[in-house]
């Protein structure tokens, strides 16, 4: 399922991070040629287990330019970003820089060397709070946070580039709440303050935070916290390589969610949390976090029938267990 047709070269931007390594392992697993950029200013060198990496910002248009010029690749996938909803309301045009404005400057450098197509990550806080569970892609795109609307005005450029140029197609991936982690440990999550609800659940498991706080409890949910619909990236990953050889067979430019299609509140996470690592850690109940919204759920027909995707790990313990042999993986080299 998982060999091209010919080898196909792919430029990954944020290939160092936490998506775009587990991207690049698979795209190196399925015999592409891979080439990593990235600036390394969230994510690692050691997680680029596929092709070389070039140390590089978006800002750069010479570096990415000169870089497109010697790899020729025949797609991009695009990761690199900010992307944590709390920051992006504190600061805003960080999220409008890197996610817009660089995006911009990537767009533009591939129709200067004429690449033809292109992978983009983004989000289910496209939506916002939406109308109808699960949201499908058509549903309106109304952001509550600058993170949200950065990425929305990215998938606008492109779709507006696919209108003007019949030569380039690109897939947007519209990620919901992605978790979990390399199920042989190679790879995951790994940087400076993490912000989301499994990592931190695991991160006071293992004592390096003294609790884990749960933003709000007076949601209109069954238990009063957010439900999300959580992703395992190994799950991710493929969709990438199934967007990517929907581009190669010819098809129209298109957007599809990544998620299951069911949610889990932030208790049922914790609870989760606690009985994979076997760790009765403390919680503590706090005020809502500005900017989220109370349940996202993804419609994932879409994306199931037209990319044939098929996800292994849909099961919210296989990814509290994945992402904890990795959290206790990273504690283990520290110690060393
Ligand atoms: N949460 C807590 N305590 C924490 C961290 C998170 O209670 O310490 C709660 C949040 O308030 C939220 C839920 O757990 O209700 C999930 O929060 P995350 O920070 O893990 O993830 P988000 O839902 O905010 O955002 C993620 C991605 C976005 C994506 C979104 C789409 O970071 O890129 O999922 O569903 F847009």
């Amino acid at each position: 399922m998982n060999n091209f047709p010919e080898k196909t070269r792919v430029l990954v931007t944020g290939g160092a991070g936490y998506i775009g390594s587990h991207v690049v392992l698979a795209l190196g697993q399925a015999g592409c040629d891979v080439l990593t950029y990235d600036n390394l200013s969230t994510g690692n060198r050691d997680a680029v287990l596929s092709g070389d990496l070039v140390v590089g910002d978006l800002a750069d248009r010479v570096l990415l330019s000169e870089t497109l010029a010697d790899f020729r690749p025949d797609a991009v996938m695009h990761f690199a970003a900010s992307i944590e909803v709390g920051e992006s309301v504190t600061d805003p045009l960080k999220y409008y820089r890197n996610n817009s404005v660089n995006a911009l400057n990537l767009i533009e450098a591939l129709c200067q060397a004429r690449v033809g197509k292109m992978i983009f990550s983004s989000t289910a806080a496209v939506y916002g709070n939406p109308e109808q569970l699960p949201v499908t892609e058509q549903a309106a795109l109304q952001p509550i946070n600058p993170y949200g609307a950065s990425k929305m005005i990215t998938e606008r450029f492109l779709a507006d580039l696919n209108q003007a140029r019949v030569d380039f197609r690109y897939v947007s991936l519209r990620y919901f709440n992605v978790a979990g982690a390399d199920p042989g440990a190679r790879l995951g999550q790994d940087y400076a303050n993490p912000t989301h609800l499994i990592t931190r659940a695991l991160k006071t498991a293992l004592g390096i935070y003294p609790v884990l706080q749960v933003f709000g409890t007076d949601y209109p949910t069954a238990d009063g916290t957010c439900i999300r619909d959580y992703i395992h990236v190994s799950d991710l990953a493929q969709a990438h390589l199934d967007a990517l050889r929907y581009l190669n067979a010819g098809h129209a430019s298109s957007v599809f969610n990544c998620g299951y299609g069911h949610g889990f509140t932030v208790n049922d996470v914790v609870a989760m949390a606690k009985q994979v690592s076997g760790v009765d850690f403390p919680v503590e109940q706090v005020g809502r976090r500005e900017g989220d919204p109370a349940e996202l759920i993804a419609g994932c027909d879409k994306i199931r029938q037209q990319l044939g995707w098929q996800p292994r790990f849909d099961n919210l313990e296989t990814i509290l267990s994945t992402a904890w042999e990795w959290e206790k993986k990273l504690v283990a080299q520290a110690e060393r």
